[in-house]
């Protein structure tokens, strides 16, 4: 089974299914509101020094590796150093725990489709989202059992993931990506040209674009650009190396990764354009500033949105249509890499057929994704999103900067790509990599450990905060050492097969 891994068809689909993983919520919620909570412009230029300094080296050494060592991150990292396996594992845990609630915001964005179509959510779509649908509690631990209006979606989104998974790299992963990418890309820029050639779409864009040039300075938002470029382009997530473990002998890796990494920050620019235009409008009909339109969050797909599509007046349905469709889409190619980074994981750890370990894998993760459909699911979401992504990422980015850099050869990984890249990479990218990124993860990290500390995240109760919390940080690293102390399956074979085991 080591000797015959699965390969991408073509290099189309092999971007195509990169694009899908990094092309998701974040880039049609997160990052417009990151941009308009950060000095708009100014946060836009941030952000573009964050992708050249640490977006683009490390998706160039996550392909390279991923194309070297050919495996699933636990795995890669095992052939680079034995020592090192726990730290796929923790990333592959990490997976985990992400992909359990974007499953259910996937959910949440399908039920808006519907919606849509008659505008359900009235003209208070603030109550009509906490109450009528999400039916939330008083707090995070009021579970007030599941919320059945979400069952379905929810199990929409994993039997999409769990056909595309179990039918294989090349029949079911990029023949779906192939299909949904192009059609996302087509309808985010139907609703963009329809976006700004609304009245006032101008100001909202503005908004969006503007660069306060006084806040150069301010270290909040550039933690927050560089914050948002790991998640975004799906980097320290076991999904890059896992995805690009399958590529052909003989690839162009840095060629793929700027592909990549830019055709993934033009979504952002253009889901951002496409939120802001309609707002923009919105704050013209109602005579106001787009200030006090712009919400932030979840609030600003779910409930500002909605509102401001509603006053599009009877092209409304199409346009939200349109517009939670291209959410789904999004998301359903992002949680189908996510899922995809542990089953790979499993199937090498324990040489189980993919179809079994699709099975036992996207089951229990679909059980356990039922707690986010609670009435206090979106508590419990907030909470662990906070968690894993400043801590649980941004760590597992710095240890494998920290790692690579450090105490391996990194010049080898650039001996690996130069010769098979038309776009040699040189010394900005040892730099970048030794230098930029660890001390950018580490001030990042530490500087949101040291706010949590002060202050309880979001006044959440302190027990809360630790079982969703601090305590799922605990498994992910225990889990992580756990794993790795277990026996490779394939050990034997790994060795016999002549693959080296040093460094
Ligand atoms: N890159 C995705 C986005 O922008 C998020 C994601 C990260 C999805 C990791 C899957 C895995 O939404
Ligand atoms: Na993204």
């Amino acid at each position: 089974m080591l000797g015959q891994r699965e390969q991408w068809g073509s290099r189309f689909g092999f971007i195509m299914a990169a694009v899908g993983s990094a092309v998701g919520l974040g880039n049609i919620w997160r990052f417009p509101y990151m941009a308009a909570d950060n000095g708009g412009g100014i946060f836009f230029l941030c952000y573009l020094f964050a992708l050249l300094t640490a977006g683009i080296p490390i998706m160039i050494l996550e392909f390279g590796i991923g194309h070297k060592y050919r495996g699933s991150a636990p795995l890669t990292f095992f052939k680079i150093n034995p020592k090192w396996e726990w730290l796929g594992w923790w990333q592959v845990l990490v997976c985990f725990f992400i992909s359990i609630y974007y499953v259910v915001v996937i959910a949440w964005a399908l039920s808006y489709v519907i919606f849509s179509l008659n505008i359900a959510w009235g003209d208070a779509p603030k109550d009509f989202f906490f109450g009528s649908y999400l039916k939330l509690t008083g707090g995070p631990f009021e579970l007030g059992g599941i919320n059945t209006q979400i069952l379905l979606p929810l199990a929409v989104a994993w039997i999409v993931a769990f056909v595309a998974i179990y039918t294989g790299v090349k029949a079911g992963i990029e023949r779906i990506a192939k299909y949904l990418i192009p059609i996302l890309f087509f309808m985010v820029v139907f609703i963009v040209i329809r976006g700004v050639t609304l009245p006032g779409s101008a100001a909202g864009l503005n908004f969006l674009f503007e660069p306060d040039f006084s806040r150069i300075f301010d270290y909040k938002i550039w933690t927050a650009a560089y914050g948002q470029i790991f998640f975004d382009l799906s980097i320290c997530f076991a999904i890059m190396i896992t995805y690009s473990s399958y590529l052909p002998k003989k690839s162009d890796v840095v060629n793929n990764a700027f592909t990549t990494c830019l055709t993934n920050c033009s979504f952002s620019v253009l889901a951002g354009m496409a939120v802001f235009s309609i707002l923009g409008h919105m704050a013209f009909t109602q005579g106001v500033d787009v200030k006090e339109v712009a919400s932030a969050g979840v609030g600003l797909a779910f409930i500002t949105f909605p509102a401001a599509i509603s006053s599009l007046g009877s092209a409304a349905p199409i346009f939200g249509v349109l517009f939670f469709l291209a959410l789904t889409f999004a998301g359903i190619t992002s949680l189908i890499s996510i899922n995809e980074a542990a089953i790979a994981s499993i199937m090498d750890k324990f040489e189980m057929g993919r179809k079994k370990a699709t099975i036992m894998y996207t089951g229990t993760a679909a059980v356990c994704s039922l707690l986010f459909a609670t009435g206090a699911g979106l508590y419990i979401l907030d909470i662990v999103d906070h968690f894993t992504n400043n801590f649980g990422i941004v760590f597992a980015g710095l240890i494998q900067v920290l790692l690579l850099g450090w105490l391996f050869d990194l010049k080898s990984i650039k001996d690996h790509v130069n010769p098979i890249s038309d776009f040699k990479i040189g010394n900005w990218w040892l730099f970048a990599i030794k230098v930029v990124t660890p001390l950018v993860a580490g001030y990042t990290g530490i500087m949101t450990l040291i706010g949590d500390l002060k202050k309880p995240y979001e006044g959440y109760p302190p027990d809360a905060l630790f079982w969703m919390g601090w305590f799922v940080l605990i498994v992910i690293v225990v889990g992580g050492v756990l794993m790795a102390s277990y026996k490779w399956k394939g050990e034997q074979t790994l060795v016999k097969g002549g693959i080296s085991l040093d460094r």
